[in-house]
């Protein structure tokens, strides 16, 4: 039996690679053919991506002439267009106007849902739940590929370690391990089984490579670090992207090893296609080849060619390649084979995707209709924001609220629209926002009253809130003066059971170019809370944020605290359901809050010293600080639940593992010991105490999201591997090496139990 089962599958195997290879033979000779009739002109405009403007503005250039260079072959994309009629115009320009039909891509930065707007990426990490993160990039992909789009910029997947640096919004945090399951997840969501269905699209891992470590957290800057952390730590999530199957990856705007990404050769041909075997194509971020100038690379015809030689095959708006690549031809700076090989991989992508089937495969204006904006994503929408807050702080279960009695909504973020989509969203229509209000009036029913005051502005600093502001009014500021909000609020609070402040940052206050060197609430919210927790009332903050901030402050003067980031469309549905405990948080954080901004970079994965300090004294001659402890101020892998969860010891079904054995199994049971039913996320961390390379003090290696019900108890196993054992040694080699290995499971990254054994 199990014999005709092991053929049956060998057949099946061999028979699915045989239709792969004589799919791509039909692609290929398809490609070749038309290649051939393709004059250096036609293959250079397919190398060229464009933004039209008058739809989604997402940099500071727009293309020009844009229609008349699609009829003449020069472009092979477009982003910033929005619906199927406008697509479907773009669509007939390039296959009734240009002489050789070639279709158009049409992306767009679909980042977290489409015009159905999800919580941040940072948030819907949070909820450590990879099918549901899986499952948000299908739902985003089909209400995308109804509205006409067949390209999403997304995943973002830079690892980051830094606060100050507005785009840790957009990613998964600061792990290895957990961003290269999101990584994937989201690549699945996207693209499916099938590109070419009507429903799935191509996926775009970004921004290759090492963005996320910019110095100082400031957005575009320069990138310096080793390979040996290069590959143990950032890279991870773009090779699981590409193993997962990405059809493209667009470049950083930082340098490596002292050369910008974009014109990296290592980095976009050693490394992607050698190493990692990387078959889609490498677009560029938005005019990242012109910024090489000013990186000080060369002019645009040196910058475009050497761009072209490192292995990129499309040009994000700057058109570097449609005017120099010619004249680089000519001059022998570049080869005719480079841009052979650019064109085939930009007209195979389209030929994937179905596009020379029917390049209107995606502009089906029935299927907009039914799936733009329908109600089911709403519900979507709604379960991912309950699932990504993390409750950070509880005293004397304040949370649930009951529902009878009097609740004071306070705060400039309780009663408004135009924050709660978070930062790229630029197909979400903010008016279609639920704000906390509405979503706590819809679930209070008659015996809670609720009052609302805002209390405070976003910030009261005018000058901030002008950079704020470029998208439209984000901080608001309110013709009453701050002393009147503020009395006002406490007058409102003084009639209330408990206080529930809705705080934090402004949409646009994280996001890209929206870096901050303080990543305290702003003054004006920090007094709004310091005189409300003076009430003595109950005071539950939830905050809403792009980012992690320095709240130690808060954290003693607020009874619970709900980190909510910016939910997306149904964010008042979304934070009633958690306030009054029809969801009971689950979600853990995926990047370390620090105390203060001086102790970043904070990441819970780092590494011993020679003089490491045990516990948070201060110790003379210890690696430590005068003014604060090394402890952050929550964990990676932290968060609470209305319920709590107890640990037993981990069992290991052996305490020596084989080189060449299946592994060995650690088990702990999770108690469910409160009162609630609940999720708890089950985390794995290894460590190896002494090897070649110096290693961190701990590495996520697995975790399992588990839902007990109130007195429940469930064994989870984790099955370790070498696989897990593994790190990257001086020679760059993925190795495990013999010894001693410590095994901890816990609830976060700093509360585990501890078990060890020995690898041969
Ligand atoms: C620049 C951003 O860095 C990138 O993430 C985005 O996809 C492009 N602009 C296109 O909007």
């Amino acid at each position: 039996m199990i014999r005709k089962i092991f053929i049956g599958v060998v057949i099946f195997v061999s028979f699915q690679a045989a239709a792969q290879q004589s799919n791509n033979a039909k692609m290929n000779l398809f490609i070749s053919n038309l290649m051939k009739r393709m004059t250096l002109e036609e293959k250079i405009g397919q190398l060229n991506l464009l933004t039209p403007g008058g739809g989604i503005l997402t940099g500071a250039v727009v293309s020009q002439d844009v229609e008349s260079k699609i009829k003449a072959g020069n472009v092979g994309g477009l982003f910033g267009v929005i619906g199927v009629d406008k697509i479907r115009q773009a669509q007939e320009l390039a296959v009734n106007g240009s002489r050789l039909k070639i279709p158009l891509l049409f992306g767009s930065d679909v980042i977290h849902g489409y015009k159905t707007t999800f919580p941040i990426p940072l948030g819907l990490s949070s909820s450590w739940d990879i099918s549901m993160i899986e499952r948000s990039a299908r739902v985003a992909g089909t209400e995308a590929t109804a509205d006409g789009l067949n390209w999403v910029f997304s995943p973002m997947v830079d690892i980051a370690r830094d606060p100050r640096w507005g785009r840790v919004a957009e990613g998964a945090g600061e792990d290895p391990y957990l961003g290269s399951q999101v990584a994937k997840a989201m690549v699945r969501g996207y693209q499916g089984q099938n590109l070419a269905a009507d429903n799935t699209l191509m996926a775009c891992v970004k921004h290759f490579a090492l963005y996320g470590a910019a110095e100082g957290g400031r957005d575009y800057n320069t990138v310096d670090m080793s390979r040996l952390k290069m590959y143990e730590y950032y890279l991870p999530p773009y090779k699981a992207a590409v193993d997962a199957g990405v059809g493209s990856v667009m470049t950083s705007f930082n340098e490596i090893d002292g050369i910008p990404a974009t014109g990296n050769k290592w980095l976009l041909t050693d490394l992607l296609r050698t190493q990692w075997g990387f078959k889609g194509f490498v677009v560029t971020d938005y005019t990242s080849i012109n910024e090489m100038i000013d990186h000080g690379s060369g002019d645009l015809q040196t910058v475009s060619a050497m761009s072209l030689r490192a292995g990129t095959d499309m040009d994000m708006v700057g058109e570097g390649f449609l005017t120099t690549l010619k004249k680089s031809l000519k001059e022998g700076k570049v080869t005719q084979k480079q841009i052979d090989d650019a064109c085939r991989r930009v007209l195979e992508a389209k030929y994937k995707l179905g596009l020379f089937d029917d390049p209107y495969r995606y502009t089906n204006a029935t299927r907009a209709a039914r799936e733009v904006l329908s109600p089911d994503k709403r519900v979507a929408a709604r379960e991912f924001a309950v699932r990504s807050a993390v409750l950070l702080k509880n005293e004397k279960n304040t949370l649930p609220l009951k529902k009878t009695g009097t609740v004071a909504l306070i705060g400039p973020l309780a009663n408004n629209k135009n924050n709660m989509l978070g930062t790229w969203a630029v197909s979400g229509d903010i008016t279609l926002s639920v704000p906390v209000l509405e979503g706590v009036q819809n679930a209070a029913g008659r015996s809670l009253t609720v009052l609302y005051s805002k209390g405070a502005n976003i910030s009261d600093d005018t000058t901030f809130a002008k950079k704020v502001n470029v998208f439209g009014t984000r901080i608001d500021i309110d013709s009453l003066p701050p002393d009147q909000l503020l009395n006002n609020a406490l007058e409102t609070a003084a009639r209330a059971d408990v206080v529930v402040a809705v705080v934090g940052e402004a949409s646009e206050m994280s996001g890209e170019s929206a870096n901050r060197s303080d990543i305290n609430l702003p003054e004006s919210q920090k007094r709004l809370l310091e005189a409300l927790a003076k009430t003595g009332k109950p005071l539950v903050v939830v905050l809403m944020s792009g980012r992690p901030l320095t709240i130690e402050r808060e954290n003693q003067i607020a009874t619970s605290i709900l980190q909510v980031w910016h939910p997306g469309h149904e964010a008042g549905n979304a934070v009633a359901d958690l306030l009054f405990g029809a969801y009971n948080p689950s979600g853990k954080l995926t990047m370390t809050f620090p105390r203060n901004v001086g102790q970043v970079p904070i990441y819970y994965n780092h590494k011993r010293t020679g003089r490491p300090q045990a516990g948070d004294e201060f110790q003379k001659f210890r690696s430590n600080y005068l003014d604060v402890p090394n402890s952050p101020l929550f964990p990676f892998g932290y968060g609470l639940s209305y319920t709590t969860f107890s640990y037993s010891d981990i069992q290991l079904s052996s305490n020596t593992m084989n080189r060449t054995g299946a592994g060995i199994k650690a088990t702990v049971t999770v108690t469910n010991t409160g009162a609630y039913n609940g999720d708890e996320v089950v985390q794995l961390y290894i460590h190896d105490p002494v090897a070649s390379v110096t290693q961190p003090v701990k590495k996520l290696k697995g975790f399992q999201k588990v839902f007990l019900r109130q007195g429940e108890s469930k064994q989870v196993t984790f099955n370790i591997g070498l696989e897990e054992l593994k790190f990257f040694n001086s020679d760059l080699k993925w190795v495990a090496e013999p010894g001693e290995f410590k095994v901890f499971i816990g609830t976060s990254s700093s509360d585990v139990k501890e078990a060890s054994f020995t690898l041969k």
